[in-house]
């Protein structure tokens, strides 16, 4: 119930299983290209998590059937990997969480394939500018819910929906803990962020109005409206020299 405050010794092993992740989901970016299947991306993260000694956390994680989440298009989150070939013009959003050390680290990207519309571009540019804008406003002290906040301000800006049935999360020995990580604007500000918190920053933008569902494999999520969707996720940790960004590839 209670956010888990984590020791620097906990934080360095967050570091790694942040790290880990951040260089698989890299790797499974650079294989998106017209043509390949979704699981031949499912393949490739299961095997380089489980050669590193780690284990990839979405494998029956409430009962998902594979090791990374694959979202193309209109699909906002939760795709099962399948055998969907990627084409031209396609954005997909990749998301790596692994389990090293008994700790998970979390991050997502959405890639191009190949040449996307400029509204598809615009669109992923502004959700990696939201993410970085909701992590921009994390302050030692401060509210979770600054970084909705500022996620809002900018996608306000486009017009685009925020998804609100999905937030962001705690993590450490557990893939998602306390708090709920909002990406919209609310009137409670939520608990503040103190020293020894660790949590992901994940806003999915629609290009359209902020309805989803469920499809009936009851993972896939969609638009309501058919209008594309993107994604970018980094896990944060509050350590004594402030906030720091675990999965980022410098
Ligand atoms: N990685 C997702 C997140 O950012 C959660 C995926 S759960 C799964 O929180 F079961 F779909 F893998
Ligand atoms: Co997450
Ligand atoms: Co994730």
């Amino acid at each position: 119930m209670a956010i888990k405050i984590k020791s620097d010794r906990e934080i360095e092993l967050l570091r790694e299983s942040c790290a880990l992740a951040a260089e698989v989901l890299q790797r499974a970016g650079e294989l998106v290209k017209p043509g390949i299947t979704t699981d031949e991306i499912n393949t490739f993260v299961h095997d380089m998590t489980i050669k590193a000694g780690a284990i990839p956390s979405p494998l029956n994680y409430h009962g998902f059937p594979k090791s990374v989440c694959t979202s193309v298009n209109d699909v906002v989150c939760h795709g099962i990997p399948g055998n969907q070939v990627l084409k031209e013009g396609d954005i997909i959003n990749i998301d790596v969480t692994c389990l090293l050390n008994g700790y998970h680290g979390d991050t997502s990207r959405t890639y191009a394939v190949g040449k996307v519309s400029k509204e598809a571009r615009q669109l992923m540019d502004v959700t990696e500018k939201s993410m970085e804008d909701g992590i921009a406003a994390v302050t030692v002290g401060g509210y979770f819910g600054d970084i909705g906040e500022a996620i809002q301000e900018l996608a306000d800006e486009f017009g685009y929906g925020i998804v609100r049935e999905f937030c962001g999360h705690g993590i450490g020995r557990g893939f998602h803990e306390d708090p709920m990580v909002l990406h919209y604007r609310s009137r409670n500000r939520g608990e503040r962020i103190r020293e020894g918190m660790v949590f992901t920053v994940e806003p999915m933008l629609n290009a359209g109005k902020p309805g989803i569902f469920v499809e009936k494999d009851g993972w896939t999520v969609r638009t309501k409206d058919g209008s594309l969707s993107a994604q970018y996720e980094h896990t944060v940790a509050i350590t004594r020299n402030g906030p720091e960004v675990l999965t980022q590839i410098d």
